[in-house]
C-alpha cells in the first residue's frame, strides 16, 4: 500500500527550490590575463566551499546578478602600471561604472588582488583600490582588509591607512607565501562574512 504521505519527485524538487531560494549565497568573480587570478580563485573556493564556483567576468554580459547575492568576492590583477583609472587592464575596467551605479547596500564584498611586489614595487596591486572605490559607491559593506606591514613594497594605491583594502597576492615573487595568506584570509572572511559563508 502506498502511504498518503509519500513524496513525489516533484515534491522533492519544490523542497530543494525553496531551500535554494532562502539560502545565503556568496559569488566569486575574477578577471585574468595570464591565468594567475583564476588559479587563486579556484584555490580560494577550495577553502570556502560554500561559496559558488568562481566565474570569469569575460563570460558575463552584465553584473545584474550581483544584487541577488549576500556576499561577493572579487579577484583583480594589476596590469596598467601607474594608471589612475582602468588600472587592472582586464574586463573589470569596463564594468566599474556598472558596479558603481548598482544598489549593493547590505551586501558584503571582499577583494583579492594579484601583482608583483618586486618588479612593480611602486604600484603593487594598485587595481584593488579602484574596484574597492566603486563598490563603496554602490553602498556595499567592504570586508577582508589586511595589514600593510605583512608585505614588502614601496608604494600602492590600495593602501588605506595601515591596511590594504583587500588581500594582495604575489605569484611572481612570493608564491611560497600564497598558501598561508589564502588560509589566513579565508578564516578572516568566515568571521567577517559570518552567516553567509
Ligand atoms: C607588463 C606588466 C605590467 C604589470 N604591472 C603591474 C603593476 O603595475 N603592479 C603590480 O603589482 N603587478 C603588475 N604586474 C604583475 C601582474 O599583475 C601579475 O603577474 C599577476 O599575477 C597577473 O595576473 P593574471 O595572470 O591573473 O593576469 C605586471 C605584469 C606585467 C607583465
Amino acid at each position: 500500500m502506498v502511504s498518503c504521505f509519500s513524496h513525489t519527485e516533484r515534491d522533492y524538487d519544490l523542497i530543494k527550490y525553496e531551500h535554494k531560494k532562502h539560502s545565503m549565497s556568496v559569488g566569486i568573480y575574477f578577471a585574468t590575463t595570464t591565468g594567475k587570478t583564476e588559479d587563486i580563485a579556484e584555490r580560494l573556493h577550495e577553502l570556502l566551499s560554500s561559496a559558488e564556483s568562481p566565474k570569469d567576468l569575460a563570460d558575463l554580459s552584465d553584473l545584474n546578478e550581483f544584487s541577488s547575492l549576500d556576499g561577493i568576492i572579487c579577484g583583480i590583477p594589476t596590469w596598467n602600471t601607474g594608471a589612475d583609472s582602468e588600472r587592472s587592464g582586464t574586463a573589470w575596467d569596463s564594468l566599474l561604472n556598472d558596479i558603481g551605479s548598482q544598489d549593493l547596500n547590505g551586501i558584503k564584498v571582499a577583494i583579492f588582488g594579484l601583482g608583483d611586489s618586486s618588479t612593480y614595487t611602486e604600484n603593487f596591486c594598485d587595481a584593488m583600490e579602484e574596484l574597492h572605490s566603486y563598490f563603496v559607491k554602490a553602498g556595499a559593506t567592504m570586508v577582508g582588509y589586511v595589514k600593510r606591514s605583512d608585505y614588502t613594497f614601496d608604494d600602492s594605491k590600495s593602501v588605506i591607512g595601515d591596511s590594504f583594502c583587500g588581500l594582495p597576492l604575489d605569484e611572481d615573487s612570493e608564491s611560497n607565501m600564497t598558501d598561508n595568506r589564502l588560509l589566513t584570509w579565508s578564516n578572516q572572511l568566515k568571521i567577517e562574512m559570518k552567516g553567509i559563508l
